[in-house]
């Protein structure tokens, strides 16, 4: 399985992504999360990444096309893999043709459709463990103690692009640049698209359906 989510910030993609990798034990290569990554370790690429992340702007391609080449060149990523936040310009989707172009397994690109005013209040009311990155939300998915993660017992905390100014500046960023990437795999009969409002099992059930 070589999946690709495409969606807006808030969309569900790395909800949806996490479960479906570990349905078909794949590895989830989100590049938000790898980038948050080298923030936090003070990398270069984190230096660099951190304040276009904080205003809600896109990386650089050459940056993210370097990152994906060596990501998708490890052997756990052999079997599959589901991308999450990659590709997101027409840049990108050109030059992942050419690292997975000769692959047998044809890509599968997954559009998630939540409207724009649903977004806010799910991106405002998200909190991320800072440890393993599980994905809570204040009134459908609050972690069981307050602000620490169920599941490895680290602080969860609102991530410092989700502010109303930075949601808004992604979403721009979205339609403008990552929609004429979701027309680009319709054009070549790959894209499924799956409504991503209801419930996260039911979301979930849509997206295993649209892949049988
Ligand atoms: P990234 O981390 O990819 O952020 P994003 O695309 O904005 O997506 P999010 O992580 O915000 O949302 P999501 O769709 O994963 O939703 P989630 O599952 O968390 O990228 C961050 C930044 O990195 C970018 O802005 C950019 O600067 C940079 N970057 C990354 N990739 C790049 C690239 N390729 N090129 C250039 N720059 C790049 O869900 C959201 C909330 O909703 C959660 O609280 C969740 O619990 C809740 N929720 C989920 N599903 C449901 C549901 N069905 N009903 C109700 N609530 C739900």
């Amino acid at each position: 399985m070589k999946i690709i989510f495409i969606g807006p910030p808030g969309s569900g993609k790395g909800t949806q992504a996490k479960r479906l990798a570990s349905r078909f034990a794949i590895p989830h290569i989100s590049t938000g999360d790898m980038l948050r990554e080298a923030v936090q370790d003070g990398t270069e690429l984190g230096r660099q990444a951190q304040p276009i992340m904080a205003a809600g702007g896109l990386v650089s391609d050459d940056l993210m096309i370097g990152i994906i080449k060596e990501r998708l060149a490890k052997p756990d990523a052999g079997r599959g893999f589901i991308l999450d936040g990659f590709p997101r310009t027409i840049v990108q989707a050109e030059k992942l043709d050419g690292i997975v172009g000769n692959g047998t397994e044809p890509l599968r690109v997954l559009q998630l459709l939540v409207p724009d005013d649903a977004i806010v209040r799910r991106i405002t009311m998200r909190r991320t463990c800072a440890q393993c990155g599980a994905i809570y939300h204040l009134e459908n998915n609050p972690p069981a103690n307050d602000s620490v993660c169920d599941r490895c017992g680290a602080e969860v905390i609102a991530r410092s692009d989700d502010t109303e100014e930075a949601v808004r500046k992604r979403l721009e960023s979205f339609h403008r640049q990552t929609m004429p990437v979701a027309s680009y795999y319709e054009s070549k009969n790959i894209l499924r698209k799956v409504d991503g409002i209801g419930p996260v099992d039911e979301v979930f059930e849509r997206i295993e359906k649209s892949l049988a």
